[in-house]
């Protein structure tokens, strides 16, 4: 028999007690985490979003609460009438633990099947079954603890921006697409047979116009929606912090960006300072072989190719040869170098040469190329000191006609970085990259695509060479990196119409296409656009990296699987006919036949 709640009123959480509820009479409701039966005693762990209460069940004291006790199991939901006393031994591991409630009623609420997996922060349990069970998954206190940090930061993110005068304005979720570079997911229109709405992969246009009417100030927590291949840091759908402004100068939104995350690292108590650093894009590939490099370590890449020149015949590489000096890895074993290999092999490097610097001398397989003497030029050079081990990469193959090797090394950075724990995880380095190209050559497509997107604004002295020489065009883009990982990315956008239509028309769109896909934009530009400009932070990947996660499904409520399903409401699934049919839509037999096997 079950309880009803009635009338009860909770008094309490219970990871909230402490010693100062002493003698308090308390009401407390959750769920059963663990339960001992001592015989005349009964202990259970009350367990509620603030966390854990022992609770007491004393047959001698209070016979009927520890009668029905004895029926209590893991994750039966309760409520306990009782009274706060001090431990007399307290539980240093839980934050209640200098006190217990001694129970005088209890109300059993709900029972509980059996759960697949300890309600406990270290699960055993697979991916798979914890997000098929996920509103059990959530119940640990490590999901708890991210869902509320993230809250806290989205909240101190909007009280920050309307602080600053920004407004919070929804845009449409059914709407056309905009481009951004992945593919769109589409919804068919019931009113219009064989038209479609698509998600928007960001509010870049609608954020635009909202300038062009004037808003001055605009912000919003939006969802995200993108088709594109899925890793640790990417969703299907995902969050952004997005903001527009009128009239701004680059510096200006780098400040409301810098008060913003400012703010977001005091709700972990972590104080950094303003203004980030800036580095250009060309340096921060050349010293770190990233574009978003990770500074909480130097380790700084070397150009090492005239070193290596004697060796070009034998050792094949066509482009740069790049070096990292790994600080105390001379002792490495042939194991950890093997391993090295594969990481730099994976990253895309043709050969990775070691050479190891020591108080007895220099030593290297590549002796016999480079001689003695170029291995004694090529440790002076890089500053190897004895103890130390130079890794050497070379690229395997050139893309586009830009040397790789940089970002080959920038790979094998990270790994050296990692392993030889050169990483302080206790810092925070930010950095505003600037200074990128407009467009890059898209091997693929075999034309121009935009480096960021079409909006991006371009340097007024580079206008003429639009279409003359694009690959000199530099861009008003910008990002924003923290510890190695890129949170955002913004711009000044194009305000000028004919310039805006230059731009679609450097990218390939017939003045046709650009009309029928953008022709509402091209029109808005036309009356009185002001100079505007903004960016977008990636928020799960902000509270990711505040709640100390690798990925970003740890600070999502309700994940996709990289496969981009929800196991747990099950989608996608497939529709009914009538559904179909009332949206003019036939599902192609052989492609449904596909899908239906790769499920499988
Ligand atoms: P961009 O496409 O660079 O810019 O996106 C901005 C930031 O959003 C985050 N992000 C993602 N996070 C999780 N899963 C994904 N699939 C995903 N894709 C992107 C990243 C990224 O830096 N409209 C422009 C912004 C602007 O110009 O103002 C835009 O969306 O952290």
């Amino acid at each position: 028999m079950l309880d009803a709640l009635g009338n009860l009123k909770r008094t309490n959480y219970c990871g909230d007690l402490r010693s100062s509820d002493a003698d308090k009479n308390v009401i407390l409701m959750g769920w059963v985490h663990r339960r001992r039966d001592l015989g005349q005693l009964i202990f259970i762990d009350l367990r509620d979003r603030a966390g854990l209460a022992q609770i007491v069940f004393n047959n001698e004291l209070h016979p009927e609460a520890h009668k029905k006790a004895e029926e209590l199991r893991s994750e039966f939901v309760v409520a306990v009438e009782g009274k706060v006393i001090r431990r007399q031994k307290s539980n240093p591991e839980i934050a209640s633990g200098e006190v217990e409630v001694v129970a005088t009623r209890l109300h059993i609420l709900n029972n509980s099947k059996t759960p697949p997996f300890q309600i406990e922060d270290e699960v055993t349990a697979s991916e798979e079954t914890r997000l098929r069970h996920r509103y059990l998954d959530l119940r640990r206190p490590r999901p708890h603890r991210n869902i509320e940090l993230r809250h806290r930061i989205l909240f101190e993110m909007r009280k920050t921006l309307d602080s600053l005068g920004f407004f919070e304005i929804e845009t449409p979720m059914l709407t056309r697409s905009t481009p951004e570079g992945a593919r769109d997911y589409l919804v068919p229109s019931r009113v219009h047979h064989g038209q479609f709405y698509a998600l928007p992969q960001s509010p870049q246009i609608f954020k635009q116009i909202l300038m062009i009417s004037g808003m001055d100030r605009y912000f919003q927590i939006v969802r995200c929606f993108r088709d594109e291949d899925l890793r640790a840091d990417r969703q299907p759908e995902f969050t952004q912090l997005d903001l527009e402004m009128s009239f701004p100068r680059q510096q200006d939104i780098f400040e409301v960006i810098e008060r913003v995350m400012i703010r977001a690292l005091e709700v972990v108590g972590v104080k950094v300072q303003g203004p980030f650093r800036h580095l250009d894009y060309k340096e921060a590939l050349r010293r770190y072989g990233s574009d978003k490099p990770d500074l909480r370590f130097g380790m700084e890449l070397q150009d090492v190719t005239q070193h290596f020149e004697p060796a070009r015949a034998t050792i094949h590489f066509d482009g740069k040869v790049q070096a990292a000096v790994a600080p105390g890895a001379a002792g490495w074993s042939r194991k950890q170098l093997d391993e090295l290999g594969e990481v730099a092999k994976a990253a895309g490097a043709r050969g990775v040469y070691a050479v190891k610097v020591t108080a007895e001398g220099i030593s290297s397989p590549l002796e016999k190329t480079l001689g003695a003497d170029g291995l004694k030029n090529l440790a002076e050079a890089v500053g190897a000191k004895a103890g130390d081990l130079i890794v050497a990469v070379a690229a395997k193959e050139q893309i586009a006609h830009t040397d790789t090797s940089l970002n080959v090394a920038g790979q094998v950075r990270l790994y050296l970085g990692d392993k030889l724990n050169l990483i302080d995880r206790a810092k925070w380095e930010f950095a505003w990259i600037t200074g990128f190209a407009l467009f890059e050559w898209s091997e693929s497509d075999k034309r121009w695509v935009s480096a960021q997107h079409p909006f991006t604004g371009i340097f007024e002295e580079d206008l003429d060479k639009l279409e003359t020489a694009p690959w000199e065009c530099r861009s008003k883009g910008y990002d924003l990196v923290l510890n190695g990982v890129e949170l955002g990315s913004g711009s000044i956008r194009i305000h000028r119409q004919d310039v805006q239509a230059r731009m679609f028309q450097a990218l390939g769109l017939s003045e046709e296409t650009a009309r029928q896909r953008f022709g509402f934009f091209l029109d808005a530009l036309t009356y009185g656009t002001p100079p505007h400009g903004g960016i977008a932070l990636g928020l799960d990947r902000v509270v990711m990296l505040l709640a100390g996660e690798k990925s970003i499904r740890e600070v999502i409520a309700f994940p996709k699987t990289t496969a981009a399903q929800d196991l747990m409401a099950e989608s996608p699934s497939a529709v009914g006919t009538d559904q179909l049919n009332d949206l003019g839509i036939a599902i192609k037999q052989a492609e449904a036949g596909m899908a239906a096997k790769k499920d499988a």
